[in-house]
C-alpha cells in the first residue's frame, strides 16, 4: 500500500467556449491546411468526400468521444487516466501515445517555422522567378547527402522563435496561455482564412479547379490504398488516438457537454478542411488557366511541395499576390501553432502527473529536451527528409496503432465500453449507446488492423521516398522503436504520487440526478 499524497485536482478551462475553441484549435492545423487539399486529390478527388465522411462517421467521432470519455472520467494526462482505467497496460499505451506527439513536436515546429518565414517572404515574393530552387535550395539548403546536420540559419532562426513562442503559451498554463491564445487566434484565422477563399473563388479559371477537385473519380474508390489516406487523415486532422484529447478533457468541469461539443470540434474540423480545398483548388484552377496547361499537368500537388513550391509560384501571379501569400501561410502558422501546442500538453501534462513537476519545470525542462533536439534535426540541411519520413511513420504506424491498442484495451479487455457510454451519456445533450460501442469496439479496430497490416506490408517490400533503406531504418521504424521503448520502460517508474487515489466523475448521485447538460 502506498502512502503516497494524491495528485492534486487539474486546472480547468473557464467554460464550454474555452474548451471548445481549443479542442478545434488543436484540431485544425497542418493536417487540414496543408495535407487535406493534396491528400483528397490523389485518392480520387470528389470521391475521397466518400471514404472521408465514412471514416470520420465510423471511427473519427466514436474514437473522439472515446478520448473524451477517458480524459473527463478519469481526469489525467494519456498514462494517468488509461492507468486509472487499464491499470500497467492502459499506462503503457499512455505512454506509447505521449512518445507519438513527442515525435510529431519535432517535426510540427518545423513546418511552422518554414510557414511563418514564408509569411514574411510573401511580402516582397522573395522566392523570385523559381520557388522550387529558392525553398530547397536557398532556403532549407537541402544537401545532396540526406543525413548531414551543418546549420541552415535561416530555417534554425525562426524555428528557435517558434519554439520560444510555443513554450512560452504552454508555460503560461490552462487558461491564462493555451485558452487565451484559442480565444485570440481562432476567431483570427477563420476571418482571415474565409478572406482567403473569398479571393481564391474570384480568380478566373477558380471553377475549372474546383471541378477537378470535386468531380469524383469512383474508380479511385475500390482502392484500398484510398481508404487508408481516408482513415489516417480524419485521425491526425481530429486530434484523435494520441493522447490530445484525454489531455484536453481532462481539464473540464465535472459537468461537462462532451458529446455535443465533440461533434461541433468534428464538423468545425471537417468545415474547415473543405475550405482549404476550395482554397487551394481554386487557386491551382487559376494557374493552369494561366499556364494554359490543364490541372492534371500541373506538378507538386501534394504535400510539402503544394505549399512551398507550387503556392508561391501561384501567388507570383496573382494581382495582389502579397497579401494572399501573408493571409495564406499567416493561416497556416496561426492553425499550427494552436494544435503545436495541443501536441506538447500531451508530454507536459504526462511529465507533470508521473513526477510531480511544476509546469515550469515540465514546460522548459522536458519541452527545453524536445526543442533542442528538434533544432538538430530540422534547423539542419538534413531537415526535410527527416520529416517526411518520420511523419510518414508516425502517422501511419503510430497513430493507428494507437487506436487500435486503445480500442481493444478500453472495450474487449477492461470491457469499459458501457461504462464509458453511460459517462458520456450522464453529462452530455447527445447520448451515445450500442451503436457508439459497435462503431468503437469492432469496426474500428478491424478497419485499423487491416489498414495497418497492409501499410506495414507496403513499407518493408517497397521501402519509402526512394530513400535508403538503413535511413528508414533510423529514421522510421526508429521513430516507433522510440514510441515501443516509451511504453514498455515509463510505466516500470515510480509515481511521485499515487495515481490510483481518485473518484471517477461523474458520481453515482449526480448521474442519478442529471440536471441538464453545460
Ligand atoms: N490535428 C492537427 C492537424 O491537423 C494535428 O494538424
Amino acid at each position: 500500500m502506498t502512502t503516497a499524497p494524491a495528485i492534486p485536482e487539474r486546472e480547468q478551462w473557464t467554460g464550454q467556449v474555452g474548451f471548445i475553441l481549443s479542442a478545434i484549435g488543436s484540431a485544425v492545423g497542418l493536417g487540414n491546411i496543408w495535407r487535406f487539399p493534396g491528400v483528397a486529390y490523389e485518392s480520387g478527388g470528389g470521391a475521397f468526400l466518400i471514404p472521408y465522411l465514412v471514416a470520420l462517421v465510423t471511427a473519427g467521432i466514436p474514437i473522439l468521444f472515446l478520448d473524451y470519455a477517458i480524459g473527463h472520467r478519469f481526469r489525467g494526462s494519456a498514462p494517468l487516466a488509461l492507468r486509472r482505467l487499464a491499470g500497467k497496460l492502459g499506462e503503457g499505451l499512455g505512454w506509447f501515445q505521449v512518445a507519438i506527439t513527442a515525435v510529431i513536436g519535432l517535426y510540427y515546429t518545423a513546418v511552422l517555422a518554414w510557414a511563418a518565414s514564408y509569411f514574411v517572404f510573401s511580402w516582397d515574393l522573395r522566392w523570385g522567378d523559381d520557388p522550387t530552387g529558392f525553398f530547397v535550395g536557398d532556403y532549407l539548403g537541402v544537401a545532396a547527402e540526406p543525413f548531414t546536420l551543418d546549420v541552415v540559419p535561416s530555417v534554425m532562426i525562426p524555428l528557435v522563435v517558434m519554439w520560444i513562442v510555443t513554450l512560452w503559451i504552454l508555460g503560461a498554463g490552462v487558461v491564462r496561455g493555451i485558452q487565451r491564445a484559442n480565444v485570440v487566434i481562432i476567431p483570427l484565422l477563420v476571418v482571415a482564412f474565409l478572406v482567403l477563399v473569398i479571393r481564391a473563388l474570384f480568380l478566373p479559371g477558380a471553377i475549372d479547379g474546383l471541378n477537378e477537385f470535386f468531380t469524383p473519380d469512383f474508380a479511385a474508390l475500390a482502392d484500398p490504398s484510398v481508404w487508408i489516406a481516408a482513415y489516417s487523415q480524419i485521425f491526425f486532422s481530429l486530434s484523435v488516438a494520441f493522447g490530445i484529447m484525454i489531455t484536453y478533457a481532462s481539464y473540464r468541469k465535472r459537468r461537462s457537454n462532451l458529446t455535443g461539443a465533440g461533434l461541433v470540434v468534428a464538423f468545425g474540423n471537417s468545415s474547415f478542411e473543405l475550405l482549404a480545398g476550395i482554397a487551394v483548388f481554386s487557386t491551382l484552377g487559376f494557374f493552369a488557366f494561366q499556364q494554359g496547361v490543364a490541372i492534371g499537368d500541373l506538378e507538386g500537388l501534394t504535400g510539402v511541395g503544394l505549399a512551398f513550391m507550387t503556392f508561391p509560384a501561384i501567388v507570383s501571379e496573382i494581382p495582389g499576390g502579397e497579401w494572399v501569400g501573408s493571409l495564406f501561410f499567416g493561416s497556416l502558422t496561426l492553425a499550427g501553432l494552436t494544435s503545436l501546442i495541443s501536441v506538447l500538453e500531451v508530454v507536459i501534462a504526462a511529465m507533470r502527473d508521473k513526477f510531480d513537476l511544476t509546469r515550469a519545470q515540465a514546460v522548459y525542462g522536458i519541452g527545453g529536451v524536445i526543442a533542442a533536439l528538434s533544432l538538430v534535426l530540422f534547423g539542419t540541411t538534413s531537415g526535410l527528409t527527416a520529416l517526411d519520413t518520420i511523419d510518414n511513420w508516425a502517422n501511419n504506424i503510430g497513430i493507428v496503432s494507437s487506436a487500435i491498442a486503445m480500442t481493444i484495451i478500453v472495450v474487449w479487455v477492461r470491457r469499459s465500453g458501457g461504462e464509458l457510454a453511460r459517462h458520456l451519456s450522464a453529462v452530455s445533450t447527445f447520448r451515445v449507446g450500442p451503436t457508439w460501442l459497435a462503431f468503437t469496439g469492432i469496426l474500428a479496430p478491424a478497419v485499423l488492423a487491416y489498414m495497418l497490416v497492409t501499410k506495414i506490408i507496403d513499407l518493408v517490400l517497397n521501402g519509402y521516398g526512394g530513400y535508403p533503406g538503413w535511413y528508414l531504418g533510423v529514421a522510421g521504424w526508429g521513430a516507433v522503436g522510440i514510441m515501443v521503448v516509451a511504453a514498455f520502460v515509463l510505466p516500470q517508474l515510480r509515481w511521485r504520487r499515487d495515481p490510483d487515489h481518485f473518484e471517477a466523475w461523474p458520481s453515482a448521485g449526480q448521474l442519478a440526478r442529471k440536471g441538464g447538460a453545460r
